[in-house]
């Protein structure tokens, strides 16, 4: 990669063990996988990011904005298309993510020097307390280890008045197939997903997390049976 303006600026500092114990071919293996899924998750979902990631072309004060798991860059087209003067600092635990983040913000055309990545876990985000007018999240929350702290996180960051943007696929209802299906691949999904989970109530966490406002919709992503697992997803942002 020619340019070596998107650097891994920080380390976590938390010392735990999810950042300590990688391992490199599995990360690099990993990386590669959700690198060539993008495209195909973004086409999919175009209509619901361009919607989700609409206070960003609606509100020209917002500058620090925080993606946590921003992996290979999936959403750094919408960031482009909408503003290129933005301050983006990425958190993901993969550090083997950053060549093909480095690629993403080339191709999209998303200035280099405007894109910070730290090697860091969205339980114990290295940013000050009150230094973000957005964070993101998308597809993160089923993979963290402790989500609860992830949203704590999420508002220590954020500015009264920021806004936490989110696109999680979550849990079936209980009760029904998929979710029976999701319960029963779940423990083998995880070791081969990296720790994702298929059957969390992700809404639920958001939702007793404590932002001042939240508007969240669930829907499902396509109706073809081969994504059953995961299909049911949630959307939404809070406010702090
Ligand atoms: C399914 S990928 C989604 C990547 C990207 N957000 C997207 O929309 O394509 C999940 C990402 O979350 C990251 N991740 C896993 N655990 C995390 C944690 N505790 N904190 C922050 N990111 C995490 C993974 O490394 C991976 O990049």
């Amino acid at each position: 990669m020619a340019s070596r303006t998107v650097v891994a600026r920080a380390q976590c500092g938390c010392g735990c063990a999810k950042l300590q114990n990688r391992r490199v071919w599995y990360d690099k293996m990993y990386a590669r996988m959700i690198s060539g899924s993008t495209a195909k998750y973004n086409m999919l979902l175009d209509g619901r990011k361009r919607q989700l990631l609409a206070p960003l072309l609606e509100d020209s004060s917002i500058r620090d904005v925080l993606e946590i798991g921003i992996g290979s860059g999936a959403n750094l087209p919408y960031y482009a298309a909408a503003r290129k003067d933005i301050r983006l600092t990425g958190v993901d635990p993969n550090a083997q993510m950053l060549p093909y983040l480095t690629a993403s913000c080339q191709a999209a055309g998303f200035p280099e020097q405007q894109l910070a990545f730290s090697t860091g876990l969205a339980e114990a985000l290295p940013l000050p307390d009150e230094s973000q007018d957005v964070v993101i999240s998308t597809l993160v929350l089923c993979s963290v280890d402790d989500q609860r702290a992830a949203l704590a996180e999420v508002l220590r960051v954020l500015r009264p008045g920021g806004s936490f943007l989110f696109m999680e696929h979550v849990a079936a209802p209980l009760g029904s197939w998929p979710r029976s299906l999701q319960e029963l691949v779940n423990p083998l999904w995880r070791r081969v997903a990296d720790g994702c989970h298929v059957n969390r109530e992700t809404w639920s966490i958001i939702r007793s997390a404590g932002f001042s406002s939240l508007d969240l919709t669930h829907f499902a992503a396509t109706p073809s049976p081969l994504f059953t697992l995961i299909a049911p997803h949630i959307a939404g942002r809070g406010v702090k």
